[in-house]
């Protein structure tokens, strides 16, 4: 059998012997040993001076306890967010492709690998679960079963789409957080100082980077494929799709900030600015970088109202290439 050639190959091909599933079976015996007073007192968090919230004056007089207690409520709520993401969201796009929905687009050997990501996503839930009770264990905090305002978000966008395009609509979505999720890794890596925490995040994030680049192929596969009228309908979701993955959350912040004694006057001053129009885009921005490059070289931008659409949304500038 003639070898593919190398840009045929998905990025998926090695899987067997490379993702953590097959490779890590160790990520599921994540432990913190110690307790709540263990933890309170070492400051196993690395507090960044780029951390808007952290580094609020209003937060100055609070000590290490609180701090940890903060940090450790903000990683836990990042935690949960990405197992329901993983398989309430990502894992019905992954559904989409096995199912050789797009088979206008998708050779059956892509559909095939979707499983692989699929199985990928299911393993990154259950670690990450469990890390997630690990330290709301030693942080003695309650699980907060609360609705995901991002979920239902995404979820009602995807419910608001022509049943002909849902598909492909589902598609998107997947494409777009997977070619977001490693900065978002990477980010909360940078402030994490525990080694077993920042175990778990890096063998997710291996696995994420072979994600993002069987997902960008994917769509340099489709996007030129679509009709001018599918190109102007997904083009004009594709900035609706980023927004809904960064809807803010403030019953959370709003939550946690009480929880450390701010009174409604100083979480609402540590909330303008953190959650504010301008930090807002900014951390949309710096996340979707990715997601934009792939954009960019498929040509997405070169249409006059799809570009609008992403200045509009603050994700592009007006007057840059790009
Ligand atoms: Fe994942
Ligand atoms: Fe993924």
């Amino acid at each position: 059998m003639p070898k593919k050639k190398v840009d045929e190959r998905s990025p998926l091909e090695g899987w067997i012997d490379t993702s953590s599933v097959r490779a890590k079976p160790s990520l599921t015996d994540f432990d913190l040993s110690g307790g709540t007073g263990d933890f309170n007192n070492v400051r196993w968090f690395v507090f960044g001076e780029g951390d808007e919230l952290m580094s609020h004056p209003a937060l100055r007089h609070l000590g290490m306890p609180e701090r940890n207690w903060l940090f450790a409520a903000r990683l836990v709520h990042f935690l949960d967010d990405m197992t329901l993401t993983e398989h309430r969201i990502v894992n019905v796009a992954a559904q989409v492709i096995a199912e050789n929905r797009l088979r206008a687009f998708l050779s059956e050997d892509l559909a095939l690998d979707a499983l692989k990501l699929y199985t990928d996503e299911g393993y990154h839930a259950y670690f990450t679960a469990h890390a997630s009770r690990a330290i709301r264990n030693a942080f003695g905090m309650e699980a907060d079963d609360g609705p995901s305002t991002k979920i239902a978000t995404l979820e009602a966008l995807m419910a608001d789409t022509p049943a002909e395009r849902r598909d492909m609509a589902w598609f998107m979505v997947g494409f777009v957080g997977e070619t977001m999720i490693t900065k978002a890794i990477v980010d909360v890596m940078r402030g994490a100082a525990h080694s077993g925490v920042q175990n778990m995040l890096l063998a997710h994030l291996e696995d994420e980077w072979v994600h993002a680049r069987y997902f960008s192929h994917l769509f340099t596969l489709i996007w030129p494929r679509l009709d001018a009228g599918s190109q102007t309908y997904f083009g004009l979701l594709l900035p609706r799709i980023i927004e809904a993955f960064h809807t803010w959350d403030g019953r959370f912040h709003e939550r946690i900030l009480g929880h450390v004694g701010l009174d409604a006057a100083a979480r609402e001053r540590v909330l303008a600015k953190v959650a504010g129009e301008g930090p807002h885009i900014a951390r949309m921005r710096s996340r979707c970088g990715n997601t934009l490059q792939v954009l960019e070289r498929c040509g997405v931008f070169g249409n006059a109202a799809l570009r609008a659409a992403f200045v509009q949304s603050g994700l592009l500038d007006r007057d840059r290439a790009y």
